[in-house]
């Protein structure tokens, strides 16, 4: 979502303020940093990189700090680098031509709605495009900040959402990738009229633009994946087959403290049914490890889990303390040492599920939607159900698909050769 409301800032600055993009910092009028505070890390990272950023910039160019941290730290932003112009908190984004030619422009209001604001259009890439279907989220899991930086969550109108996507795939972006915080709950609450549409029926409007050929999405809630939502999944040919499920934890208990919505059978039951039903599928999950209160049993749970749904990618993390959350006010907050115990033990058993499931695509052929020239050379692309595939060829195969057999399959990504 962060990589989308860069491009937004950058069409914004394009078309109304006349700014292009540089390389080089010497160069540049402005620099933004767009951030996420999800975990700590990134937040101090935030002071030592705009520091840095401080010292090298030309003279009298600005520097913009934007995303969620501006959202969860506003002013004292100000205090820490006197430097910063502005502070631009995430859903402010339609807000940034008068961010910088306003002195010390601070807007981090959550409840600020922007979704029926049409964005200009800049995108990174030729061949996939990113839509945002809602914005904010109404989820209120204990350890995480996001509603705090992100607000209440609202759908963008459908109309919207299905005119983006089809001008984007008109210029050739035969890919779209849908984003929202909590996509299968689209549709809950506008802010404008009223539609009667969910995320089902919002993928399918999508597959009937002629010029879309693959739809992707992220991320789905688990709670939120009704028989309804994977029959859809798995009958329209257009969406992926490839399936984020953020597991968070495999303990029901844990789940309860976390106010995830679900237990571990039903995460389970939902995990093996799709499997069940679409025998390609790939299943990527995020996980936290050493959330407070975990115990060796829980974290036993989360490893059982895993070995029932083998998931293609895992985005495992340690716990992080975050202000403004419930979790953070939890008893038995747990030593980060077992945390970081837990995460390698989880990741050398999640290294072993991916060497097992490389060796099994070894001889398959998969079509291949080629989007980049790697620097190593290598044409890099995506199976339907989400695989990184590489291949040695032309940069002209960019933005077409090609039949590709796997003949060296490596634990992040698989490479082959094309075959007719
Ligand atoms: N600590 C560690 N990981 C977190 N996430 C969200 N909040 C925290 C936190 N406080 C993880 C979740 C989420 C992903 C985007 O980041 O796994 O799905
Ligand atoms: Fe955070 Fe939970 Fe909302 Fe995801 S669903 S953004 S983890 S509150």
């Amino acid at each position: 979502m962060n990589v989308r409301d860069s491009e937004h800032i950058i069409a914004e600055l394009g078309d109304k303020e006349h700014y292009t993009l540089t390389d080089n910092m010497q160069d540049a009028d402005l620099i933004l940093i767009n951030t996420c505070s999800v975990r700590e890390k990134p937040v101090s990272k935030l002071f030592s990189e705009i520091g840095k950023y401080n010292k090298r910039k030309k003279e009298g160019a600005k520097i913009g700090v934007c995303g969620c941290t501006a959202s969860h730290l506003g002013e004292e932003i100000f205090r820490r680098a006197p430097y910063v112009s502005f502070v631009l908190g995430a859903r402010n984004v339609s807000k940034i031509s008068t961010a910088v030619n306003t002195e010390r422009f601070l807007s981090v209001d959550t409840d600020y709605d922007e979704s029926n604001y049409a964005f200009g259009e800049f995108r990174n890439s030729l061949y996939k495009a990113y839509v945002n279907i809602s914005i904010g989220c109404d989820k209120k899991c204990t350890y995480c900040i996001v509603p705090q930086t992100r607000g209440e969550e609202l759908s963008i109108p459908s109309e919207l959402i299905i005119n983006e996507a089809r001008k984007a795939a008109l210029k050739g972006a035969k890919e779209i990738f849908l984003l929202g915080q909590n996509v299968n709950n689209y549709g809950r609450r506008f802010s404008g009229v009223d539609e009667k549409i969910d995320f089902s029926d919002l993928l399918n409007r999508i597959s009937e633009i002629p010029e879309v050929e693959r739809i992707r999405f992220t991320s789905p809630h688990p709670l939120h994946m009704d028989d309804k939502f994977l029959e859809t999944f798995a009958n329209n040919p257009k969406v992926c087959k490839s399936m984020h499920m953020p597991l968070q934890s495999g303990s029901t208990h844990i789940l309860e403290q976390m106010k995830r919505g679900y237990s571990k059978e039903w995460f389970l039951d939902r995990a093996l049914k799709l499997r069940a039903m679409i025998p390609d599928v790939s299943i990527s999950t995020d996980i936290i490890v050493a959330f407070p209160g975990e115990s060796e049993e829980d974290f036993e749970d989360t490893l059982d889990v895993m070995r029932q749904v083998k998931f293609e990618q895992v985005f495992a993390f340690k716990y992080s303390a975050r202000p403004l959350t419930k979790a953070a006010e939890f008893d038995h907050q747990i030593d980060p040492e077992i945390g970081a115990q837990r995460l390698e033990r989880l990741q050398l058993m999640q290294d072993e599920i991916l060497d097992e499931i490389a060796e099994s695509k070894r001889g398959k052929i998969y079509p291949v939607y080629i989007e980049e020239l790697r620097n190593s050379g290598f044409l890099a692309g995506r199976s339907d159900n989400n695989a990184l595939v590489q291949i040695e060829g032309d940069e002209n195969l960019l933005g077409t698909t090609v039949n590709v057999k796997i003949t060296n399959p490596k634990r992040l990504a698989l490479y082959g050769d094309i075959v007719l």
